[in-house]
C-alpha cells in the first residue's frame, strides 16, 4: 500500500514510518515540523518515502499528500492536554477542523483505509473506580484536547464503512519510550528524566490510574489494523495497550526506584482527578490478536540508557515537550 502518514515527525509517527517501510509499503509523510524533522532522517533515503512539508490545515496539502494512497493515518495534532489548553483556537482547527477535513479529502480521492489515532483520554474519570472501561464504555472527555478527539471519532463512525472505506479510530494508551522523536512530557519518560538528572521528583496524584503503552508497540498497533481484514476493523474502535499494564504514577515511580535509590519523592496528594481511568484491551487481543512486546520497565530502562549515556545532550531543549 502506499500509507500516508500525517505528523509523521512526531513521536509516534517516526517510529511508524521504518515500520512500514520495512513491511514493503510506500510511505508518505506530511507534516509541518513543529518539532523539527531530524526524526526522519532514518528514512531520509529510502526510495519508498516521500515528505511533504505543509499543514494539514491547508487544503491543497492535504490534496496533494493524499493523492494516490491507498491507507491514511491521521496522526497530526495539537497534542495533550496542556497543549490544547494555551492554544484553543489552534487546537480546534488542527484536531477538529482540518480532521474532518482530511477525511473528506481522503473519500474523494479513494483512500480504502484510515487510521484515526484517538486516545483513552476521552473516557474521562471513570464512573465506577473498581472497575475497568472498554470501547462501549460512556465517554467523559475533560478537556478540549479529547473533545475534539471524541468529535472526530464520532463523524467517523458515522460515516459507514464498506468495502471501499474502512474507518477505524484506535485509542492510545498514554506512551512511553524511545523514538526518533522523543518526548520527555510524557509520564514514564518524565519521571525516569527527572528522577535521573535532578533526583527530585513531584508527583501530583500518585494514585490515579492509566493505561501505558510502548512507543513501538503503538506502531504496530496501527501496522496490524492497516493489515487486518476491512470487516473486523471498519467501523471499529480499538483501544490500544495491554489490560496488564495500567498503572498508578505511585506504582511507576516504584519502578524506576532501583534505579536511582536516592532520588527524593514527594507526593502532593490530590482528591479527585479528573482523568483516572483503568482500560481494557481485551478487544484489540480477542479479535485482532495484539500483545504488547515491551513493557513499563522496559522503557525505563530505555529512557534512562538515554539519558546517562548522553545521547541527548540538552534534556531541557523544549523540541521534547509538547
Ligand atoms: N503520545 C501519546 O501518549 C498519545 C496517546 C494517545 C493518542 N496520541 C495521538 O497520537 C498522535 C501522535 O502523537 P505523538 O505523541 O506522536 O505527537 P507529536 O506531537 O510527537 O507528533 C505530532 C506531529 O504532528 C505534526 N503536526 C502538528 N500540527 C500539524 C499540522 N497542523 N499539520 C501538519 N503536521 C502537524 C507535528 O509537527 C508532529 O511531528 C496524536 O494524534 C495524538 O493525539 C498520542
Amino acid at each position: 500500500m502506499r500509507v500516508l502518514i500525517t505528523g509523521g515527525a512526531g513521536y509516534i509517527g517516526s517510529g511508524l514510518a521504518p515500520l512500514l517501510l520495512g513491511a514493503g509499503h510506500k510511505v508518505r509523510v506530511l507534516d509541518r515540523l513543529v518539532y523539527g524533522g531530524e526524526s526522519l532522517l532514518g528514512v531520509w533515503a529510502n526510495p519508498n518515502f516521500e515528505f511533504v512539508h505543509g499543514d494539514v490545515r491547508e487544503a491543497g496539502k492535504r490534496k496533494e499528500a493524499v493523492a494516490d494512497c491507498d491507507a491514511v493515518v491521521h496522526l497530526a495534532a495539537v497534542v495533550g492536554d496542556p497543549a490544547c489548553a494555551r492554544e484553543p483556537e489552534l487546537a480546534k482547527a488542527v484536531n477538529l477542523e482540518a480532521s474532518l477535513a482530511l477525511i473528506e479529502e481522503s473519500r474523494r480521492a479513494g483512500v480504502q483505509r484510515f487510521v484515526f489515532a484517538s486516545t483513552c483520554s476521552n473516557y474521562g474519570k471513570m464512573s465506577d473506580p473498581t472497575s475497568f472501561v472498554n470501547e462501549e464504555s460512556e465517554l467523559r472527555p475533560v478537556s478540549l484536547y479529547a473533545e475534539t478527539k471524541v468529535a472526530v471519532e464520532k463523524t467517523l463512525l458515522e460515516g459507514g464503512t464498506d468495502d471501499k472505506w474502512i474507518p477505524t479510530p484506535l485509542r492510545f494508551a498514554t506512551v512511553f519510550g524511545a523514538s526518533p522523536r522523543m518526548r520527555f512530557d510524557l509520564t514514564v519518560n518524565e519521571f525516569t528524566m527527572e528522577m535521573i538528572t535532578k533526583k527530585h521528583l513531584v508527583v501530583f496524584g500518585e494514585q490515579f490510574w492509566r493505561p501505558y503503552v510502548h512507543v513501538f508497540d503503538a506502531a504496530r498497533g496501527i501496522a496490524l489494523v492497516l493489515s487486518s481484514p476491512g470487516e473486523k476493523v471498519g467501523g471499529r474502535v480499538f483501544n490500544v495497550g495491554s489490560t496488564d499494564q495500567n498503572l498508578q504514577k505511585q506504582q511507576i515511580v516504584e519502578l524506576i526506584k532501583p534505579l536511582v535509590p536516592d532520588a527524593k519523592i514527594e507526593f502532593v496528594h490530590k482528591a479527585e482527578d479528573p482523568r483516572d481511568y483503568r482500560v481494557s484491551f481485551d478487544r484489540i487481543l480477542n479479535e485482532l490478536g495484539y500483545r504488547t512486546t515491551r513493557s513499563v520497565v522496559d522503557g525505563i530502562l530505555e529512557v534512562a540508557k538515554m539519558v546517562r549515556t548522553g545521547a541527548i545532550s540538552n534534556l531541557a531543549d523544549s523540541r521534547y515537550r509538547n
